[in-house]
């Protein structure tokens, strides 16, 4: 059977980076406060020159890179994004022009903190489906933008990035031994939607909006979310906690990833935490967090990796993938 293989990975972020302390004379707050609620200890803000296509563009460049492919070798652009640089066209078109690719397809993709989680299970389907040979998946935001910077509870939460996969059909018999894409639950409900969401739209206000959300709600749901869309992913691939070589969450808050790692019984060492130095990056925060543990060597070929999101909407899911 026709697997979906991770065949490179890549990373871009702005040139500028907030410390905690940044905000000390902005709104009150403090290092302390930020740490010891979120794990966060800085993120990268992107300056005017920086947009959702220019750090995409540049995560897909690293990711064609490290796979030996140029964009000619793509069939697909899968970009997972809640901040495009344009209502329309999808920003993943702009990166494809970025590119010089002029053949194929691309197009956006809207689960907010779950993205990424979508698009590779998208890209995934593509692939089996006999689609495409190669899709790139990209995971790309300037939460920057959308954020009520005069509102302590959100803006020190968010930071700006973007990270790319490229996935490619490789042959396997089946089995969870297979290398590629082994199983995935994606869920959403929108009932929850007033507890995280941007107040402004181009159908409702004609504005770009502000990210709104009640971080004690988000965070009672978050765990159980988490937890209920994995232990799902389990079942389906027939392994438990222990199996897995890495756990690459959703970076949003530490407490979140230490509680749902903890409920799972997922050892603390196995675990991919980027959220000191990117804050919460939405779409990019898992691509973003593989590209770290696959460059500094934690990830190899053949390690089983899970990765997992959470966000707006409510989204939430995970995916199972063998490197
Ligand atoms: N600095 C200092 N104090 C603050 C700050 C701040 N930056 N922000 C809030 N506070 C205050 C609050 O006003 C409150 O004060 P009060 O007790 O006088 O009312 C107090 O700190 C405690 O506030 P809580 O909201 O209860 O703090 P909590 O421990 O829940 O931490 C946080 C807040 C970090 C937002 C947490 O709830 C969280 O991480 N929630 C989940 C976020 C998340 O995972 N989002 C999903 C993905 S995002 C996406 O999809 C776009």
């Amino acid at each position: 059977m026709i697997r979906s293989v991770v065949r490179g990975t890549g990373a871009a972020l702005p040139r500028r980076i907030m410390k905690n302390a940044d905000f000390e004379g902005m709104v009150e707050t403090s290092d302390e406060w930020i740490a010891q609620r979120t794990g966060i200890r800085q993120r990268h803000i992107a300056g005017d020159d920086e947009t959702t296509a220019s750090l995409g563009e540049a995560a897909a460049r690293a990711a064609l890179a490290d796979a030996g492919l140029t964009p000619a070798d793509i069939d697909v652009i899968v970009l997972a994004t809640s901040t495009p640089n344009n209502t329309f066209p999808a920003t993943a078109v702009e990166i494809q022009n970025r590119l010089g690719m002029h053949h194929g397809f691309a197009f956006d993709m809207q689960a907010v903190c779950s993205g990424f989680v979508y698009a590779v299970t998208t890209a995934d389907l593509y692939i089996r489906g006999g689609l495409a040979r190669r899709v790139l998946v990209i995971g790309s935001e300037t939460f920057s933008r959308i954020l009520d910077w005069s509102d302590r509870s959100t803006c020190v939460l968010f930071g700006d990035g973007a990270g790319a996969v490229i996935l490619e059909a490789g042959e396997g018999t089946g089995g969870i031994a297979d290398r590629g894409v082994l199983a995935a639950s994606l869920r959403s409900d929108g009932t929850h939607k007033e507890k995280l969401f941007v107040d402004g739209g181009p159908s409702t206000t004609g504005t770009v909006g502000h990210l709104r959300m009640e971080g004690r709600e988000v965070f009672k749901h978050a765990v159980g979310m988490i937890t209920d869309v994995i232990e799902a992913t389990f079942s389906q691939a027939g392994i438990s906690a222990d199996d897995l070589d890495w756990f690459v969450p959703h970076q949003a808050n530490k407490r979140i990833i230490d509680a749902s790692a903890k409920k799972l019984g997922i050892a603390e060492q196995k675990v991919v935490v980027t959220v000191d130095l990117h804050g919460n990056t939405s779409a990019a925060s898992v691509p973003l967090a593989l590209s770290v543990a696959v460059a500094d060597g934690r990830i190899k070929k053949g390690a089983l990796v899970l990765l997992e999101a959470m966000g707006g909407g409510f989204t939430w899911g995970a995916v199972l993938v063998r490197w």
